[in-house]
Formats: C-alpha cells, sequence, structure tokens
C-alpha cells in the first residue's frame, strides 16, 4: 500500500512526490532534518523536535519553508492519513531548488518533504537482549550540533559495525567516545549515569535531554563529561538514546563484555520511565 507524503504544499501518493535535480538537498546535502516518534497515533516530544529543527535552520541561514507554521498540523495530518499508530515521521527542509553553486541562492523556495515509516518502537528485541557497538574513529564534520542530512560517515560507520557482527559503531574522537552513528551513548558506573557534555562535537539530543531531566528527578546522578572507551569497556552498564530507539541498553564494546553482559537495571528503569512520560505527554 501506497504511503501519503507531504512535499512542498501537497499531500501526495509517495510514488507521485518528486523532487528537482537541482535540489541543493541532491546536490550538497544542503538540507536538514528531524526524527519524531509516533506512539498510540499520537507525536512524542513535537516541543522539542520543532525547537531543534527551527535552530538548524537558522545556524545555516537557510529559509523557513511557507508552512512552518503550519507543521505540527501536518504531522497529525500524516499520521491520520496513513493510520500510523506506532512509528516515526521524518521532515526534511532543504534550501531549494537552483542551478548548482557554491553560493546560497538568493530566491530559492526550501523544500519540505514529511513522510511516516510504521515499525514497532516499544517491542524492539534489542531492548531485551541489548547492542554490540564497535569503536570507529569520529571522521564527521565539526557542526554535529546541525541536524544536517550529511549521513555518508555514520552510514559508513554503521556498515563497518556490521562487518564487525555488531549493532552499531561509537565514534571516538581524541580518545573520547563523541557519540553513536545515530544516538547518544552513556555509561553507567558505580551508580552515576555519564554521558559527553554539549557542544558541537555531538547533536544535542531531544531524548537525552529528557532521560537526564528524567533520571535526576528519580535521584539517580548525572555527570556530563567525555569518556574513553576502556571507561565502556569497564563500566557497569552503557547505552544509547534517540528518538526511535528511546533508551537500548549496550552490553559489548569492541569484544569486551560491558557489566554483566546483559542489558542493566538502569538503561532499563530509564527506559521504562522515558516510554511512561512520553506516553503521558504526546500529543
Ligand atoms: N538520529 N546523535 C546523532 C548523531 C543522531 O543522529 C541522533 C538522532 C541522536 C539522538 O537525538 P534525538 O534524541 O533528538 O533523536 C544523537 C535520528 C533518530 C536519525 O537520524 O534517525
Amino acid at each position: 500500500m501506497e504511503r501519503t507524503v507531504f512535499l512542498n504544499g501537497e499531500y501526495l501518493p509517495e510514488s507521485e512526490a518528486k523532487v528537482s535535480i537541482f535540489d541543493r538537498g541532491f546536490l550538497m546535502a544542503d538540507a536538514v532534518y528531524e526524527v519524531t516518534s509516533v506512539l498510540d497515533g499520537k507525536l512524542l516530544e513535537y516541543a522539542g523536535h520543532s525547537k531543534r529543527l527551527e535552530r538548524s535552520l537558522s545556524e545555516l541561514g537557510m529559509g523557513k519553508p511557507k508552512d512552518f507554521d503550519n507543521l505540527l498540523e501536518i504531522h497529525r495530518e500524516l499520521v491520520k492519513r496513513n493510520d500510523l499508530q506506532e512509528g516515526g515521521i521524518y521532515l526534511q527542509i532543504s534550501r531549494g531548488s537552483a542551478d548548482r553553486d557554491f553560493v546560497y541562492p538568493k530566491d530559492a523556495e526550501p523544500t519540505l518533504v514529511l513522510f511516516t515509516q510504521s515499525r514497532p518502537v516499544i517491542e524492539v528485541p534489542a531492548a531485551k537482549t541489548g547492542m554490540k557497538v564497535i569503536s570507529v574513529e569520529d571522521q564527521r564534520w565539526g557542526r554535529r550540533d546541525i541536524k544536517t542530512v550529511q549521513l555518508l560517515f555514520p552510514s559508513m560507520a554503521k556498515m563497518m559495525a556490521k562487518a564487525a557482527d555488531a549493532d552499531d559503531a561509537w565514534l571516538v574522537q581524541d580518545g573520547f567516545v563523541t557519540e553513536g552513528t545515530s544516538n547518544n551513548a552513556y555509561i553507567v558506573k558505580d551508580g552515576k549515569i555519564i554521558t559527553r557534555e554539549l557542544s558541537n562535537d555531538i547533536l544535542h539530543g531531544i531524548t537525552r535531554a529528557s532521560i537526564l531531566r528524567v533520571a535526576k528527578e528519580a535521584q539517580m546522578e548525572v555527570v556530563e563529561r567525555k569518556f574513553t572507551v576502556e571507561e565502556a569497556q569497564n563500566a557497569d552498564e552503557a547505552f544509547i538514546t534517540s528518538a526511535s530507539a528511546f533508551a537500548i541498553p549496550v552490553v559489548q564494546m569492541d569484544g569486551e563484555t560491558v557489566g554483566a553482559g546483559e542489558p542493566g537495571p538502569v538503561a532499563a528503569r530509564l527506559r521504562e520511565i522515558y516510554i511512561e512520560e512520553s506516553r503521558n505527554n504526546a500529543i
């Protein structure tokens, strides 16, 4: 069955939604995106994603598409038209279509695309088994705080993980873990939740902000600092967070078991509280 997608003001069957070969998203990866999870047919963390999207546009001097103020309504309409109960909505804005040039075009109209993806988000095997990760040198560009579609290096790192029979890669810069290919990274040691501090080196995860808040509310200690691969291997637990994964335990790092080699209580508890709270606040 064809999905209904949204392209520049129109709801269309996916096979009819076409973007120009001159689109700067296609030619230059000159585009930003967001992924919002859907649970029980409702949007999770919408306000956070919307705010970060606005910041990404502003950091790149990119204009807002015409429908920017209707984005919540468009998300909800896509959920309705596709009868989406569980999964996510992908949104992308590119600077628009113009003849190829490194200089930003003055009068291009931004391209706005949204589509739904139906998939389980609660009952995922990795939540029970945990993930295996490998470390890979972080060779991405330096503005990872902007959520751009330049995802080739994260894709390469993910393929390296698959080739090593692992589930994902944790990226390492100057000996310290930055984040996962598409998620934020955490370790737990002596009851403390440790995750890299915010900077241009990592994406400021919307799930990260909520997880740290619920952790503090549950009287858990949070330390925002850099950590090494060795610390991860010697940690009591490790886990990742993202809009599509919520919180998922990591049980192996570069072939070494982390903690007991099975999902630990802190990650499991955070996943549970986060899902409950997000469900209650979904719109
Ligand atoms: N990825 N770090 C990176 C590099 C990411 O790509 C993501 C999200 C995160 C987590 O951010 P958030 O909690 O706001 O989802 C951290 C999305 C889900 C993706 O690319 O599909």
